[in-house]
């Protein structure tokens, strides 16, 4: 079954979603992960993908398809927590088409002040080698720039640049809010403050989820 796991860039939904993964054993499924692979690894997906990304636009739906069928796979026991997916309607009514073998048992909105996404895009921080994630202030390495767990160089995100933030919030305003209404209206929508610790974020989630 899958939890939705949803909100603008910054949110928080990727740092959620590892806490989530890490504690309950669910699997996390982000969109925005799989498409930095394939760029990494230069496949033809990532090809497409890399500058859309960089611009802060979203990935043409047909190529997030195909990542989402990948990655999903047959069982529909497990807890697959989607991050990044669906973010306008056409995708969610694609996930629906799925709903015999993954039904979409939850919503979950993560709830945050547009100064403040800003606030954490402008300010975090990337292990490029084993994915933490971190932020200059809010959440700092031990060793400035240095990732605590595998003591490799952090980067910023390319698309976390003061022009492509902005492009992503008017996206998701324009795009993926309309989602939220479409799940409100099937009755499996929850909105949940994405302000406050981590672990006070968390137990918010946990709250909704069981
Ligand atoms: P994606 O990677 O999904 O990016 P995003 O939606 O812009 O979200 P982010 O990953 O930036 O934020 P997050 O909510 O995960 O926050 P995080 O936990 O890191 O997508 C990237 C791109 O890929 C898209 O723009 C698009 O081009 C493409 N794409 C992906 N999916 C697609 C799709 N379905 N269709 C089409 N295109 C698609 O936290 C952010 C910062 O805040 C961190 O520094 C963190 O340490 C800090 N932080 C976290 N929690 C807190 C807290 N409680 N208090 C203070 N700081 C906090
Ligand atoms: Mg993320």
């Amino acid at each position: 079954m899958i939890v939705v796991l949803t909100g603008a860039p910054g949110a928080g939904k990727g740092t959620q979603a590892d806490l989530l993964a890490d504690r309950q054993g669910y699997r996390k499924l982000s969109t925005g992960d799989a498409l930095r692979k394939h760029v990494k690894a230069g496949t033809d997906i990532g090809k497409i993908a890399g500058k859309i990304m960089e611009s802060g636009q979203l990935v043409p739906d047909d190529v997030l398809f195909k990542i989402l069928a990948a990655e999903l796979g047959p069982n529909s026991k497990e807890v697959i927590l989607l991050d990044g997916y669906p973010r306008n309607l056409a995708q969610a009514e694609t996930l629906g088409t799925l709903k015999a073998t993954h039904p979409v048992k939850a919503v979950v909105h993560l709830d945050v002040a547009r100064d403040e996404l800003i606030a954490r895009l402008s300010g975090r921080r990337v292990c490029p080698s084993c994915g933490s994630t971190f932020h200059i202030t809010a959440n700092p390495p031990k060793k400035a720039g240095v990732c605590d767990k595998c003591s490799s160089q952090l980067q910023q995100r390319a698309d976390d640049t003061a022009e492509s933030i902005a492009v992503r919030l008017d996206v998701y305003e324009k795009n993926t809010r309309p989602v939220l209404d479409y799940y409100a209206n099937q009755g499996n929508y929850r909105k949940v403050s994405g302000v406050g610790t981590t672990e006070e974020i968390y137990k918010r989630l946990m709250d909704v989820i069981n």
